[in-house]
């Protein structure tokens, strides 16, 4: 009789202790937004079944008033956080939009129908890196020759890296240099990311190259293939015997058999046509005499 009125007696009092003294308890995993897009802060209850969620606050550290607040289905505060659809049993709320000012230390307060609980809980806003842009210098590149290869990446946060590498898969990062130049506009922060890899002597069959752009975790946010243009040049043509060079001697030779083909095609035009004066068209005058010579 006696231990039954105890049990009476704490079990009245528990819900009206503020301190966690309660068998259950509530957790928040720490969250990571991204700017833009949905957030989710997931919470559960632990060391309990049965209970129902009657209302839940949630104030920035350092405020008095909370930024947003739910009794029942009754929302007040900022309109962009919610708790999560369907959760009686579970507290995880949603932010949509994510804002670089949502980052830092709440208050999380949650109010049961087996009394209520006080959490702190942080929220930290990363953004993504936008498609990398690239370029070469010089523009175009003789084989064996030296060559700067440029990827930029924008608007992320924090600084992530940039990685290089060539068709074959081969690791050149340690050859580039990564420049990171951080801003915040209107309070969205970002840092540039800026690769240069540099080259002495770049073999041309080792393109196309890749850089990759990671995020501060090291996950993988953008890609860029950067081709490599090569300088039309016949002595190096000869001199070497890669398959890229091969492609271009290729071309060059269709090249000049079109070019003869219409130098063919001009002259037995002109031939069949009265005569025009040379002089309108100096160049192919010029060409068309050379040819005419030894026929005639
Ligand atoms: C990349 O960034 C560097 C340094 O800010 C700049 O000099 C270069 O022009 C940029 N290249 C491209 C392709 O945007
Ligand atoms: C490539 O090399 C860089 C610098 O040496 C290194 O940090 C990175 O982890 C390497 N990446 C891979 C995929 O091996």
């Amino acid at each position: 009789m006696y231990s039954v009125k105890i049990m009476f007696v704490v079990s009245l009092f528990i819900p009206a202790v503020r301190s966690s003294k309660d068998l259950w308890k509530l957790e928040c995993l720490p969250t990571v937004g991204i700017l833009a897009e949905t957030t989710v802060i997931r919470c559960y209850f632990k060391d309990i079944k049965d209970i129902e969620i009657v209302a839940v606050y949630l104030t920035k550290v350092g405020e008095d008033k909370p930024l947003f607040s739910q009794e029942e289905s009754k929302r007040s505060g900022d309109k962009r956080f919610k708790l999560l659809e369907n959760s009686t049993m579970r507290p995880s709320l949603q932010i949509s939009e994510t804002m670089f000012s949502d980052e830092g230390e709440y208050h999380y307060h949650v109010t049961t129908d087996s009394g209520f609980k006080d959490i702190k809980l942080s929220i930290s806003v990363t953004a993504r890196y936008k498609n990398p842009v690239t370029s070469t210098w010089p523009e175009k590149v003789m084989d064996r020759g030296p060559v700067s290869l440029y990827c930029n990446a924008t608007d992320g946060y924090p600084a992530g890296t940039i990685n290089w590498f060539d068709r074959s898969g081969t690791n050149w990062t340690s050859n580039s240099v990564l420049t990171k130049d951080p801003k915040v506009i209107s309070g969205v922060k970002s840092v540039a990311l800026s690769s240069k890899l540099t080259l002495k002597s770049i073999a041309l069959d080792l393109a196309p190259f890749k850089c990759i752009v990671f995020n501060s975790k090291y996950v993988q946010d953008g890609l860029k293939t950067l081709d490599i243009t090569p300088v039309l040049d016949e002595t190096n043509m000869v001199s070497s015997g890669s398959k890229t060079k091969s492609i271009v001697a290729g071309v060059i030779v269709i090249g000049s058999l079109t070019v003869g083909l219409l130098f063919a095609l001009l002259f037995f035009r002109k031939r069949n046509h009265t005569h025009r004066r040379p002089s309108a068209n100096p160049i192919l005058s010029y060409e068309q005499g050379n040819d005419d010579d030894p026929e005639k």
